[in-house]
């Protein structure tokens, strides 16, 4: 007894002698716990068999539902004759870059090999997703939902919804990854997707019968309220979302609970998740369709989903459906429309500067631009200001921890502003990496030179997207910044021929991707990564390397560094 007590005590006291107040909870905050058998299955997404990535036996994957702070622990067995690694999209991972699940973070899980993913979603809530990172297994699958609720105590603005549904819509190729990255390995482009999937499925129940019977994806009682939680699981498009006869009230926009406008559809970009909610208030009889279908490109490609309310399910949905909207003024007005509703409460990762974002003087700003693909050594390749990124063996996050990273990347190869002759200077393929000075206050601009609507994700954090304008970003921009209302968010769009703004503070020391989510344009170098590193190797600021994490490259056998001092 007495025994239990000292150590009880020496643990308090560590606890306390360290300060660690935050990572008390840490410990002491719920476990979720996943095992995860992840293995090819043969699918029929578009209606032809093909080999799809499944989690447990499903796709998409398994749903993590979980609360603010909770502990999340997923044992990924990985039963693919390939390594794999997944990410978890949105989750910011605080102090934790360890568990990123990125090929400049993580060595990935071997075939035939388990992992154990280990993160707290700490002061978060929200709708978010999980997929692999591991050259185009995006393009199988792979992808699952994940849910983070507010805590009991803490008010949620609106009322408990009746149930919740998680929508991946997304395009989809017939062709496997193998061949789709034989395209791109040989200098050619992915071409046009093949269909759109919601949920894993094609056009089911449509009567075009493509693959399956009329049966209903989703059920609704009537008179409720339902959350609909929508996410573009995609490769290349953009896909606007819509329900036959019933409008759609947002709520929540990847972990920000927003003004809750209405609208009849909604513009869903790569990467991105919303939440609506949608009340039953149509015809019971009657089953309507959930229409999910691409936008900007030259000839849409649909599918839709059936929502049959309890005891309904009498009259067949119209075969008419609600058109999408036209053009890119509509999609950029309703960005506009998009406000953070500052009396909502909810967990935030970064509270201090969070009402106040548009008062903290900016430290640093940073321009990529995003160009048409440039030809090198005959090649298609994509750049971020001049540089097109390749994963090294050595995870650049390992190799800098190990005291190595002058043997695997050079840091800073690009210039912050880039000019227009560096633009036209011929790419460099290398990793892309820019250190971060910890607690700076950035600026981000994407400017994008080419014709398609392109979405940027960054990781370990969330941003403010203050700004989304046709033409060039100037300084004199800024004074057309939201500076109040903003949504802070992980992923954004940038127009064609036009710029975003997004502003944050580099406090989640760690080594971050920033990445186009147009699985091309990233796997061909559009990509980067922000170092940003404790500035005196310190456990206030970021978690030493765990016991469990794969290495691999050159540090392999090298000796464990000191770990960071409290
Ligand atoms: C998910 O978690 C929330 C909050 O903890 C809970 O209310 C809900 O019932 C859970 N849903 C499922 C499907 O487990
Ligand atoms: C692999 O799975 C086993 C059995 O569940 C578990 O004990 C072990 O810790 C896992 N290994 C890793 C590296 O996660
Ligand atoms: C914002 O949240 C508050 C608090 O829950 C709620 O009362 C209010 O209706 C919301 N405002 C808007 C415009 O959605
Ligand atoms: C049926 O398939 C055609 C061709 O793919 C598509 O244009 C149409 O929108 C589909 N109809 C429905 C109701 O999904
Ligand atoms: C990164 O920037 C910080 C602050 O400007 C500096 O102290 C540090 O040496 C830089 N690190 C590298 C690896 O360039
Ligand atoms: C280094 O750590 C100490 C205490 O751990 C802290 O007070 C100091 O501000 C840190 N230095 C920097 C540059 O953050």
């Amino acid at each position: 007894m007495m025994g239990r007590v000292n150590s009880l005590l020496a643990i308090l006291l560590v606890v306390s002698t360290t300060s660690l107040l935050s990572d008390l909870a840490y410990c002491e905050d719920p476990y979720v716990y996943q095992t995860w058998d992840v293995k090819y299955a043969t699918l029929s997404p578009l209606g032809v068999p093909q080999q799809v990535i499944t989690i447990n036996g499903q796709f998409p994957g398994p749903k993590i539902n979980c609360t603010s702070n909770n502990n999340i622990v997923v044992n990924v067995f990985n039963n693919l004759d390939e390594p794999l690694l997944l990410t978890w999209n949105g989750v910011q991972q605080r102090k934790n870059s360890w568990q990123e699940g990125t090929l400049g973070t993580n060595c990935p899980i071997l075939p035939g090999t388990n992992y154990t993913y280990k993160f707290q979603v700490k002061d978060q809530i929200g709708s978010y997703y999980y997929y692999p990172t591991t050259p185009l297994h995006r393009a199988m699958g792979g992808y699952g939902p994940l849910a983070v609720h507010s805590r009991d105590l803490i008010p949620v603005p609106f009322d408990l919804p009746e149930d919740d549904y998680f929508v991946f819509v997304g395009d989809w190729y017939k062709k496997g990854h193998a061949s789709l990255r034989k395209l791109l390995d040989g200098g050619r482009s992915l071409g046009r997707p093949d269909g759109v999937i919601i949920n894993g499925k094609g056009s089911f129940g449509t009567g075009n019968k493509t693959g399956g019977e009329d049966s209903p994806m989703f059920t609704m009682i009537a008179k409720k309220t339902y959350r609909y939680r929508f996410c573009n699981v995609g490769m290349k498009d953009s896909v606007n979302v819509r329900i036959q006869g019933h409008t759609m009230k947002i709520v929540e926009i990847e972990g920000s609970h927003t003004v809750q406008n209405v609208y009849d559809s909604l513009d869903v970009h790569l990467g991105q998740c919303y939440s609506v909610l949608v009340t039953a208030d149509q015809k019971p009889e009657s089953d309507y369709y959930l229409v999910a279908s691409t936008r900007f490109s030259k000839k849409a490609l649909t599918s839709t989903a059936i929502i049959r309310y309890v005891g309904g399910g009498q009259v067949p949905p119209s075969p008419e459906l609600p058109p999408a909207p036209v053009g890119l003024p509509w999609s950029i007005n309703q960005f506009r429309s998009f406000r953070w509703n500052l009396t909502a409460s909810a967990a935030r990762p970064n509270p201090q500067g969070s009402y106040h974002y548009g008062k903290i003087d900016i430290t640093r700003t940073i321009k990529f631009v995003l160009k048409p693909f440039s030809k090198v050594g005959g090649k298609r390749r994509y750049s971020i200001n001049g540089v097109s990124h390749v994963d090294p063996e050595t995870p650049l996050k390992l190799a800098e921890y190990y005291g190595v990273a002058d043997k695997v990347f050079k840091y800073d190869m690009i210039k912050d502003q880039p000019s227009d002759s560096d633009l036209a200077a011929e790419v460099i393929v290398a990793p892309n990496v820019i250190n971060g000075t910890f607690r700076n206050f950035v600026e981000i601009i994407l400017e994008n030179h080419d014709k398609s609507v392109q979405t940027f994700h960054v990781s370990g954090y969330s941003f403010f997207a203050v700004a989304v304008e046709p033409g060039r970003w100037t300084e004199e921009k800024r004074k057309n910044y939201n500076l109040i209302d903003a949504i802070s968010k992980h992923t954004v769009q940038v127009y064609p021929n036009s710029w975003t703004a997004i502003m944050t503070t580099l406090d989640n020391a760690g080594m971050w991707n920033m990445r186009s989510m147009s699985l091309e344009r990233q796997y061909l170098g559009e990509q980067i990564y922000v170092s940003v590193l404790s500035p005196n190797r310190s456990l206030r600021d970021e978690y030493n390397l765990p016991d469990t994490q794969l290495l691999c490259g050159i540090v392999k056998d090298m000796p464990k560094p000191p770990p960071y001092s409290s």
